[in-house]
């Protein structure tokens, strides 16, 4: 089994667990950082059936016909190519192989990523989203996941919707996620000047007022679980 931009391995780490000590997982991503860290955490976990390696998903270093299924959480939508990173994905996967990935459903559906954007957009401090630039909302729409994974050589995949809730304690914990954790905002956030950054956090706030509960924020959101073979 085979990981893709696996940031710190949740999955990976996750389907070593399910594959038990006869299988073997390779939790990968492009960013050495990022492989250091999940290695660490399995460690601490006690994981002994998985390998971490660099690797970048739109050009593997790993033989065709070489894994049994990939597995990718919230990656593919923020890659360069992503046509390049699914036709990569069916060469190292062997015939009959299956390939299960989460992207996030639209915008509107997820006020936990998109509201804080909207803020920056507003405040000009990024331009409007490019519909066809790496994002998070990039794959949204269930007819260019198809028209992606069919034209790299799968069979039509199977679609689910899957609803949760995000939760944060308090305004800190959502700031704090929003300024360290989140790959779209922190850069812009940081290069901020302090009275800048201040404005940003009070209409960030202002913005997600109607998902206030108890001290904190409970957020819908919607992710596209996608399986194919
Ligand atoms: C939003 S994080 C998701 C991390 C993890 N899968 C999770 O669900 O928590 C996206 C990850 O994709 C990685 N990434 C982006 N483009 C990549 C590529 N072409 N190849 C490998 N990893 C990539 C980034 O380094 C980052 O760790």
């Amino acid at each position: 089994m085979l990981e893709l931009a696996a940031g710190l391995g949740d999955t990976g780490l996750m389907a070593a667990r399910l594959v038990g000590e006869a299988g073997r997982v390779i939790i990968t991503d492009f960013a050495p950082e990022m492989v250091a860290a999940a290695r660490r955490r399995a460690e601490e976990m006690g994981v002994e059936n998985a390998e971490f390696r660099r690797l970048d998903a739109e050009r593997m270093d790993l033989e065709t016909d070489s894994v049994d299924g990939v597995l990718c959480r919230w990656g593919y939508m923020l890659m360069i190519d992503p046509a390049k990173a699914f036709a990569e994905t069916r060469r190292v996967l062997r015939p009959g192989g299956r390939l299960a990935f989460s992207v996030w459903a639209a915008r509107e559906r997820n006020p936990t990523l998109s509201l804080a954007g909207t803020v920056l957009v507003e405040l000009d401090h990024i331009p409007p989203p490019d519909p066809e630039a790496p994002g998070a909302f990039v794959m949204a729409d269930p007819g260019r996941i198809r028209e992606l994974v069919v034209g790299a050589g799968f069979a039509e995949p199977e679609i689910e919707e899957v609803p949760f809730r995000w939760w944060f304690a308090d305004q800190e914990a959502y700031w704090r996620f929003l300024t360290e954790t989140a790959a779209s905002f922190s850069p812009v956030l940081r290069a901020l000047s302090p009275e800048a950054l201040n404005t940003v956090r009070e209409r960030v706030h202002e913005e997600v007022r109607p998902f206030h509960s108890g001290e904190g924020y409970d957020f819908p959101a919607v992710c596209l679980n996608v399986m194919a073979h």
